[in-house]
């Protein structure tokens, strides 16, 4: 008899089969037992008849709990009215494990409960449904840049220096000296892009930042481009074209997973570059009169994030930040030193900042002078400061964050659920 899984019971339409899951859920009518069974690939009711089963197993099967583990066999029959719209019915069962005070009981628990448990939580019909979005979403990522010839080039996690600012530095003990957690992959796709032309890299991110907020991790997941003569506007193309690419995927791939997060597909179809584009000054223009005391010069929180993102249905393009409150990479505007070739993309609905990137400074003088400004060790980045040296071409690249991204497409609130296993200021564990 074959084992098969959830997801391909149509293909085996009134065969015999077998199938190893855990107890969703079970009810009684009478002498009729319904046993959802969920395997990860999906949830499916069985049926178990007392006079098919005999009395034995039938009493056997009124002892299961929730998330008991099982093997059952049966027949594969169609049910308009059954989740999937098949079902099976049983002939024999064989029990692993009886699980006894599952914690997670369908009565609402409250989140700190929840992460509390994340290790069991992973297993309920939401949390599934994100996790396998976002499982899409990198899929999606990878074949985009993939499709289009970058190299997926791995940058290191321990990392002599920082990139993005000093303050959010993890440290860790490297033998007899330091070394920092990485906070972005970026210093070496640009080394990377000298090398293959178009770069990527995917992997955790990590940032010792005191934000409470729904949109921060301390440990998250960016997938950064970095691209050999290209310039800002080439930048925001390929963007706008990554992120058109991931919708286009993850609603023709993963209509069952947004059914369940009840997100609104029409609202996701929406999503299509170009995307608006709206400078910083504009935006400090709008903030003022949106009540905020924010001045130029000052960066944005997520408040004023949330303030502009939400005038609009798609996301929006923000551009010409002031150099003073951004890395010391970033190429200034020829036309205004006062600001750089950068640019952040906000999702809309509030979700806030989902991409940064910038076009980078080719001239070693003005990084020379940058490093100062910031108080940076000029020796850890004299491995850098030799791709202005041999061979430097204008390029660009970005950083999309995917506990983000994940959080807009499945609609959620909260970053936390978009990880499997969240890390913030206040939580490390399980
Ligand atoms: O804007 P950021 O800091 O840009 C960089 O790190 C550049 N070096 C990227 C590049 O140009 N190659 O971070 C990029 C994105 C943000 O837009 C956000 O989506 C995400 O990373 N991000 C976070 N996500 C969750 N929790 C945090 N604490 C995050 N910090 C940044
Ligand atoms: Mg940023």
């Amino acid at each position: 008899m074959k084992t098969v899984t959830i997801n391909n019971v149509s293909r085996y339409l009134e065969e015999n089969v077998k199938i190893n899951g855990w107890v969703y859920n079970t009810r009684r009518s009478g002498k009729i037992g319904f046993l959802i069974l969920r395997d990860g690939f999906g949830l499916l009711q069985c049926i178990l008849e007392k006079s098919h089963l005999g009395e034995e197993n039938f009493n056997k099967f009124k002892d299961l709990t929730q998330e008991s583990s099982l093997s059952i066999k049966g027949k594969v029959v169609k049910n308009e009215r059954a989740i999937g719209g098949f079902e099976l019915f049983v002939d024999e069962f064989e029990v692993y494990q009886v699980s006894t005070d599952y914690p997670i009981t369908p009565k609402e628990h409250g989140p700190d409960y929840l992460m509390n448990n994340r290790h069991l939580w992973l297993r309920s019909k939401r949390q599934n449904a994100i996790l396998k979005i976002r499982h899409q979403i990198i899929k999606s990522i990878r074949d985009f840049f993939d499709m289009n010839d970058f190299t997926l080039v791995d940058t290191p996690i321990f990392t002599p220096n920082s990139a993005e600012g000093t303050s959010t530095l993890f440290d860790t003990d490297y033998f007899d000296t330091k070394a920092y957690l990485c906070q972005t992959g970026q210093l070496y796709g640009e080394a990377s892009a000298m090398a293959f032309g178009r770069h990527y890299n995917f992997g955790p991110c990590f940032r010792a930042e005191k934000s409470k907020t729904r949109r921060h991790l301390t440990e998250f997941w960016m997938v950064e481009p970095e691209i050999a003569f290209c310039d800002m506007k080439e930048n925001i193309k390929w963007a706008e074209k990554l992120i058109d690419y991931i919708f286009q995927e993850v609603i023709k791939n993963k209509r069952n997973e947004l059914k369940i997060l009840e997100r609104d597909i029409h609202v996701l179809e929406n999503i299509k570059a170009p995307f608006p584009k709206i400078s910083y000054t504009e935006c400090i223009n709008l903030l003022n009169k949106g009540g905020f005391d924010i001045k130029w010069g000052d960066d944005f929180g997520s408040p004023e994030e949330t303030f502009i993102s939400e005038k609009y249905d798609k996301p929006v393009v923000v551009f010409g930040f002031p150099s003073k409150i951004k890395a010391f990479y970033m190429k200034r505007d020829p036309e205004n030193e006062k600001v750089v070739l950068g640019m952040d993309i906000l999702a809309p609905e509030g979700y806030g900042e989902i991409v940064g990137g910038s076009e980078r400074e080719t001239d070693i003088n003005v990084l020379l002078d940058r490093i100062k400004e910031e108080n940076l060790n000029q020796k850890d980045y004299e491995w850098y400061l030799d791709l202005r040296r041999f061979g430097s071409v204008p390029h660009s690249g970005f950083g999309m964050g995917i506990e983000r991204v994940v959080a807009w497409v499945c609609g959620i609130s909260h970053i936390r659920e978009t990880i499997p296993f969240a890390r913030t200021m206040t939580r490390l564990n399980p």
